[in-house]
């Protein structure tokens, strides 16, 4: 089985970042296989209709293609979905074959804040009905993350961390049963 997983912001010290690397490894730990599109691979020019899809959307798009499944790791800004997630997302989306439909999405976000960037999700839930996916119904919320994360990702917090690892259980599950309909 393929996992993609994107996200994290575009600066160096991204806190959603260090928990996507959190949450790759403790997904290769249960057998799944990773694919990582962070940094650079999605510092994509603004979606433009007029524009050929750039290396870099192309590079998602096959990506997501070859995957079975798919986390984003987004921060929150201003209660919504940072920009260069949602160009991604957006570029991709014109994209054919479209991997979104049916494609198992597990959101994960982690803030200074109280909320761990639930408010992003609620935006992502409603731009993946839009493209067909299929939102796990709990995602992974990191609050308090610059206190909460150690320099390897995993939340201080046993609530959270085992939280963390109950999320990746019940994602995997659904990806296997969706997997395994003829
Ligand atoms: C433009 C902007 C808007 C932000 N708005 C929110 C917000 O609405 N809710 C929140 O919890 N954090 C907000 N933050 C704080 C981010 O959660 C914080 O900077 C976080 O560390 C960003 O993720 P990163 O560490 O992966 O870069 C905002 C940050 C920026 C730069």
């Amino acid at each position: 089985m393929k996992i993609a997983i994107m996200g994290g912001s575009l600066r160096k010290g991204s806190l959603n970042l260090r928990l996507l690397g959190h949450i790759a490894r403790s997904i290769m730990a249960l057998g799944p296989k990773v694919r990582i599109a962070s940094g650079h691979e999605l510092r994509i020019p603004l979606y433009d209709a007029d524009a050929p899809p750039p290396h870099e959307a192309v590079a998602l798009h096959n990506l997501l293609t070859d995957s079975q499944a798919l986390v984003i790791v987004s921060p929150e800004y201003n209660a919504g979905i940072p920009a260069h997630l949602k160009n991604a997302v957006d570029w991709v989306s014109t994209m054919t074959p479209t991997p979104f439909r049916g494609l198992p999405v597990l959101l994960a976000s982690a803030s200074p804040g109280a909320f761990g960037g639930a408010r992003a999700q609620m935006q992502w839930r409603a731009t993946l009905a839009n493209l067909g996916a299929i939102a796990l119904p709990g995602g992974i919320t990191v609050p308090l993350a610059d206190r909460n994360l150690d320099a390897d990702g995993v939340p201080l917090d046993p609530r959270t961390a085992a939280e963390v690892q109950k999320a990746l259980a019940a994602f995997l599950d659904l990806t296997g049963k969706l997997a395994a309909r003829p």
